[in-house]
């Protein structure tokens, strides 16, 4: 019998993992730090799950893409002249050339190896000088498709054609914030970090407001006390919330608030919300936060963070400088997240490190990591 069931992980460790809530320990070091232990995450739970790749109002018109590798495939995610969404092997049917790069609006997709020519469906409309090439009909080419959901304004992709339809498994999520609107916010602005972490110490740290009391002492927890920030039970889905009341409801209910229709309790309030494993959204008074995030390596992500408003909001005389005062705070705010996030990383590569116990204010850590534990195929 094998006293380990995942790469560097003793099934006591795992064990402690499993507990319930109030006697839980956090995962062991090396769910976090070994290289093997990503290239199973990449086989069981990146390959497998649905992930945002873009949003609706990016790709306003038909024609309009945008490109994107997801966990090694090139990705071309397309409006397409019919209307629809699709996504699609950013390959060609050639020899395997990346056939476009970054983003813009195109009738055609054409390769620039030798020119073979697809539509915004993917179809092969042209293949100059393949006379000769025996049995050879382009109307028998297409990009392979893959699976593809428009949810509340995101553009969701899962590699896997057997995976489950996100929005059954999301809706929870989706009638918890009905009244936001999500389907009509639009990207303002995006900011790019590059960190050298692994992905689950930025979702960890996304999804508690415990560390209000350490690293956002002066920022988020005057307006939400980590203390009375609440984990609504998920139901065994694959998604937790994180509802950060405001301190003061009285005040919260003041000022302007862009997002219409909330009701009282969530007006004033802060949610950070994750559709496991990585798919992370804030949501506010005046908008959403997107986190699009990236894993590169066991030790390495890129995360996007996407600065969104309602759509109205473009037509509002101070657009610019709401957005930039939002992008700033956004910022500043992760900063200080990098700052803790930087302290967990030195500290989880450390030969001593072991696991530490979870507060019940970390309940949606508990949830993924139970998550996680499942789909990594843990047998404790
Ligand atoms: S590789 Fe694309 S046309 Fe040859
Ligand atoms: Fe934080």
């Amino acid at each position: 019998m094998p006293d380990t069931v995942l790469p560097g992980m003793s099934a006591d460790e795992l064990a402690l993992a499993r507990r319930p809530l109030e006697q839980a320990w956090t995962l062991p070091p090396a769910a976090y730090v070994r290289d093997d232990v990503y290239g199973l995450e990449v086989e069981r739970v990146f390959r497998r799950t649905w992930t945002p790749l873009a949003r609706v109002d990016q790709l306003p018109e038909p024609g309009d893409y945008l490109t994107v590798d997801l966990m090694g495939q090139p990705l071309l995610v397309v409006h397409g002249a019919d209307g629809a969404f699709r996504v699609m092997s950013n390959v060609c049917l050639h020899r395997a050339a990346a056939i476009a790069e970054g983003s813009g609006r195109r009738k055609l997709f054409t390769c620039p190896y030798h020119s073979w020519a697809y539509d915004t469906a993917g179809q092969l409309v042209a293949a100059p000088l393949m006379e000769g090439a025996d049995g050879f009909a382009p109307e028998g080419c297409r990009l392979p498709q893959v699976r593809t959901e428009v949810w509340e304004g995101f553009i969701l992709a899962n590699l896997d054609p057997e995976a489950e339809p996100f929005a059954p498994q999301a809706e929870g999520l989706r009638s918890y914030f009905e009244r936001y609107n999500m389907a009509d916010m639009v990207v303002a602005r995006t900011l790019t970090y590059e960190s050298g972490w692994n992905w689950k110490v930025l979702v960890e740290n996304f999804m508690e407001a415990y560390h209000h009391i350490g690293p956002h002492a002066q920022t988020f927890e005057p307006v939400f006390h980590a203390r009375d920030s609440k984990v609504p039970d998920n139901e065994g889905q694959p998604w937790s919330i994180l509802h950060m009341p405001a301190a003061d409801p009285a005040a919260a209910g003041h000022g302007e608030r862009m997002v219409q229709g909330l009701e009282d309790w969530q007006a004033g309030a802060l949610f950070a919300a994750v559709a496991f494993p990585h798919f992370m959204f804030a949501l506010h008074g005046n908008g959403m936060a997107w986190y699009q995030v990236f894993p590169e390596a066991a030790d390495r992500l890129v995360l996007k963070i996407h600065v969104c408003v309602p759509g109205f909001a473009r037509q509002l005389p101070d657009y610019e400088q709401i957005v930039e005062a939002s992008a700033q705070f956004t910022d500043h705010i992760h900063q200080e997240d990098i700052a803790a996030n930087d302290l967990v990383w030195r500290g989880l590569t450390a030969p001593m490190t072991r696991q530490g116990r979870l507060s019940p204010l970390e309940a949606s850590i508990w949830q993924l990591n139970q998550w996680w534990l499942g789909r990594m195929g843990a047998l404790v």
